[in-house]
């Protein structure tokens, strides 16, 4: 029998991947029939300080440190390796994407990594083993930040956590919470938001989610990981105020509001340094300024100098290869890193490692609550559907209508997204499958030649090249007019399904990927055209993980109706939805343009080629680019915060979505403030309509100017309301402070709230305002006194408002 190395060098070698065979050894090698626990070592009794649970943890640590040699401190700030073939780099999880070392004679076992980020990504079949490993896919980032729900989002989290924690792992790679810079970025959909506020607030529920099992979230990936072309060669140009006013707020809410385990930084630089080897940003803000306590790991293969990312504070080098490794012992001997440095690196990790299941000899069960994840997941799903569009109440569907399902992915939905955020679960729940739960009828013969279509085209399409290969879609399927017509007169109703699918490694295209393909607006008008015709509604389904056009086509359908990519439950959280089961109250959290050319950063995404020469990272061969720039001219004006500022109009602003009913906006009243920025405000929110629905509130505020051009406004506050019955009223609350009212102002190194009036505005969207206050700072207040100047930019031209 081939024992697992073997296998791996094999599948290796067909894969055929530069340096592979080395990476394989470095993870086979870690697995040894040696490991020792604590308990079977000969102790006479007596715990060491640093596996004595009632020690101080730094006294732990020290502990530990002070009897490792200078090559096991260097094993345990790197990861134990990586397997292409496995894609990922642990024994004890196949499948995870990453490990620590074990050092047996200490009893100290290896911690598991495991992507992340709408479920736990793990192989769901191994080697001789019967058993089956299938993780919840969950919906996802963008689906759960358009719920709005915080409670709900540390729901998911609390789902999620319990797996990690029952498949034997101990950090979780997740949650992603880039901003959703340009609609054409590869993985938005593991992200939450075009707004920091919205970010970093779910990413700090979900995080508290996670860890509510005892294992650890990883926030990622820190920061300005906003392309993935070229993404390990990328070097962000961005300026200080929107660099902390956009793109590290949310990290900073997140870290001070969950204070996650772990911090994943990114492959690009910002302003000519790696994130990951930036002392400045590492050291001084994040532990600094934030007071961050966890440990900081490198993205996969990150970086260019292992001993810069030790000097920075990136604690964990990951996945770990010998050649970084021999780096930074060949530094510490040189001189040129302090070996306590190391020691202070590996504080943070062991602090993590002393919390963790491994540590801790969890005896994990390889069954997670899987039945009970799969309600969590169909429920979050429906929580995050967006209603963009419902003329003439086409929604909801009653009783026992036969829909007729156009698109291919009404057949076959797009759960999630691919790459690392990828998950391996056990089944996805179709449209079609949906309806077929639900007492709506799904009409046959169209199924049929649907089916028979897409099996024939899936017999053509290449094989995947590797793990990351995104395979191009299928070609829409296209019903003749007579046969659409026939389908006319015999069903009910149409439902047409546009789907897309992204991931790591590549950014989006215009032309048929945020645009429609040809054969789409033929569909759609061709399909509009007969059921209009004889007086039948058309609704169109959004299984998207990102933005795309809609202003071109959604004159000609009665309702759109956004179910992103919702994880494996996704088809019955639609129909909860289409049924009415569920009423609709998500809102978008990222603007639906009219048109690609509206977005700020259309013309610069995703960069500029620095030089011709293509570069591929020197481990596994995968990762090929160019040496490449994305100037942020766009400054602090991004999503919502430019189309407000430059009066675009979009086709959905942040912050929209419908509901089947209505609900009345009243009674906003300053409750108190402090007079330096410290306010609470109430408002009374009343359904109106006749179904049962709960309301997204969002509170708005707009500064003035003083010394610095500011957004027309930006999110301050949200909240959800309870389900209300029709007439009934909930009181919501918010509260301001002085920093969400500061602008980062870089001549006063602070985050200042100007003096002079600012208007406070409860909406139902961005644009749609339904209350306002106004409250006054006779002077200005110094939010937050800034220690740091990050790493300055050269100075990119920013576009301005007036
Ligand atoms: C991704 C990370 C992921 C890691 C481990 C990288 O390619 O950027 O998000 O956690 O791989 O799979």
């Amino acid at each position: 029998m081939r024992n697992r190395f073997q296998f791996s060098l094999i599948a290796c070698a067909l894969a055929g991947v530069v340096g592979c065979s080395a990476d394989v050894q470095q993870v086979a090698s870690q697995a040894g029939p040696n490991a020792l626990s604590f308990n079977d070592r000969n102790h006479n009794n007596k715990l060491d300080i640093y596996e004595d649970t009632s020690a101080p943890v730094t006294a732990r640590a020290d502990d530990l440190i002070s009897r490792l040699t200078l090559e096991q401190k260097v094993k345990m700030v790197t990861g134990t390796g990586f397997s292409v073939s496995g894609v990922g780099g642990s024994e004890k999880v196949p499948g995870a994407a990453g490990s620590t070392f074990e050092i047996p004679e200490l009893g100290i076992p290896a911690m598991v990594l495991t992507d992340g980020p709408a479920g736990v990504r793990i192989e769901p079949k191994r080697e001789n083993d019967d058993a089956t490993y299938y993780a919840t896919a969950f919906p996802i980032a963008t689906l759960l930040a358009s719920s709005w729900d915080k409670t709900l989002v540390a729901e998911v989290g609390a789902a999620m956590g319990e797996e990690v924690k029952e498949y034997g792992a101990d950090i979780f790679l997740a949650p992603g919470m880039n901003i959703h810079y340009n609609p054409l970025g590869g993985r938005n959909f593991e992200y939450y938001s075009e707004d920091p506020y919205l970010s970093g607030n779910l990413a700090a529920s979900i995080v508290n989610g996670i860890e509510s099992n005892g294992v650890g979230a990883t926030i990622k990936h820190f920061v300005t990981n906003s392309a993935e072309t070229s993404r390990m060669w990328m070097d962000a140009h961005v300026n200080e105020r929107a660099y902390r006013e956009l793109y590290l707020r949310g990290f900073e809410i997140a870290v001070k509001e969950s204070q996650p385990w772990a911090i994943m930084t990114s492959y690009n630089k910002v302003n000519g340094t790696y994130t990951s080897q930036d002392e400045v940003l590492l050291t001084d803000v994040l532990r600094g300024e934030w007071g961050f306590e966890g440990l900081v790991m490198t993205d996969w293969f990150a970086g260019d100098s292992a001993p810069a990312q030790m000097q920075a504070g990136n604690d964990l080098i990951m996945p770990g290869m010998p050649d970084q490794r021999q780096a930074i012992i060949d530094a510490v001997k040189n001189g040129t890193l302090d070996e306590s440095t190391l020691d202070r690196n590996l504080r943070k990790i062991f602090t993590v490692m002393f919390a963790s299941p491994s540590f801790n000899h969890y005896d994990y069960s390889d069954k997670p609550d899987l039945k009970g994840h799969a309600e969590v997941a169909r429920q979050a799903a429906a929580e995050g559907v967006v209603l963009l569009k419902n003329k003439g109440d086409a929604l909801p569907l009653t009783g026992s209508q036969t829909v007729a399902a156009f698109g291919n992915t009404s057949y076959e939905f797009i759960a999630g997204g691919t790459g690392s955020g990828d998950v391996n679960e056990a089944y996805t729940v179709s449209l079609v499958q949906g309806l077929e739960n639900s007492p709506l009828k799904v009409e046959r013969s169209l199924q049929k030649s649907y089916d028979a279509f897409m099996a024939a085209e899936k017999a053509k399409q290449p094989e995947k090249k590797n793990f990351f290969d995104l395979l191009p879609p299928l070609p829409e399927f296209e019903p003749s007019e007579a046969m659409v017509a026939k389908l006319a007169n015999s069903t009910d109703v149409a439902l047409i399904t546009l789907g897309r699918n992204a991931g790591e490694f590549q950014d989006r295209g215009v032309e048929g990927d945020f645009d429609l393909t040809d054969a789409e607006q033929s569909l759609i008008t061709k399909v509009s055209k007969a059921f209009h015709a004889k007086g039948k509604k058309v609704v169109v389904a959004l299984n998207i993980g990102n933005v795309i056009e809609t202003a071109s086509w959604r004159d000609k359908v009665d309702a759109i109706v956004l179910p992103w990519q919702g994880g494996q439950e996704a088809g019955n959280a639609l129909v909860d939805v289409l049924t009415g089961k569920v009423n609709p109250s998500g809102k978008l959290a990222t603007t639906f343009p009219m048109s690609y050319s509206d977005v700020a950063s259309s013309d610069s995404f995703p960069g500029f080629n620095v030089s011709d020469e293509e570069v591929t990272d020197p481990y596994i061969g995968l990762f090929v680019g160019h040496h490449s720039q994305l100037n942020y001219e766009d400054g602090v004006y991004v999503g919502y915060r430019y189309y407000d500022a430059f009066n675009i109009a979009p086709a959905y602003p942040f912050g929209y979505g419908l509901s089947y009913s209505s609900f009345n906006y009243s009674d906003l009243q300053v409750t108190s403030n402090d007079g330096n920025g410290n306010v609470t405000l109430s408002a009374t929110i009343s359904n109106q309509g006749d179904a049962a629905g709960k309301e997204v509130v969002q509170l708005y505020v707009s500064a003035p100017k003083g010394s610095l051009a500011k957004p027309v406004k930006e999110l301050k506050g949200f909240t959800k309301t309870a389900a209300l019955r029709p007439g009934q009223s909930e009181t919501v609350t918010f509260t301001l402070t002085p920093k969400l009212l500061a602008s980062f102002n870089p001549a006063q190194r602070a985050w200042v709230a100007d003096a002079g009036e600012y208007t406070l505005m409860l909406g139902a969207s961005s644009a749609d305002i339904r209350a306002t206050a106004t409250i006054n700072l006779a002077t200005p207040v110094v939010a937050d006194k800034v220690s740091v100047t990050l790493n300055p930019s050269p100075k990119v031209k920013e576009i301005t408002a007036q």
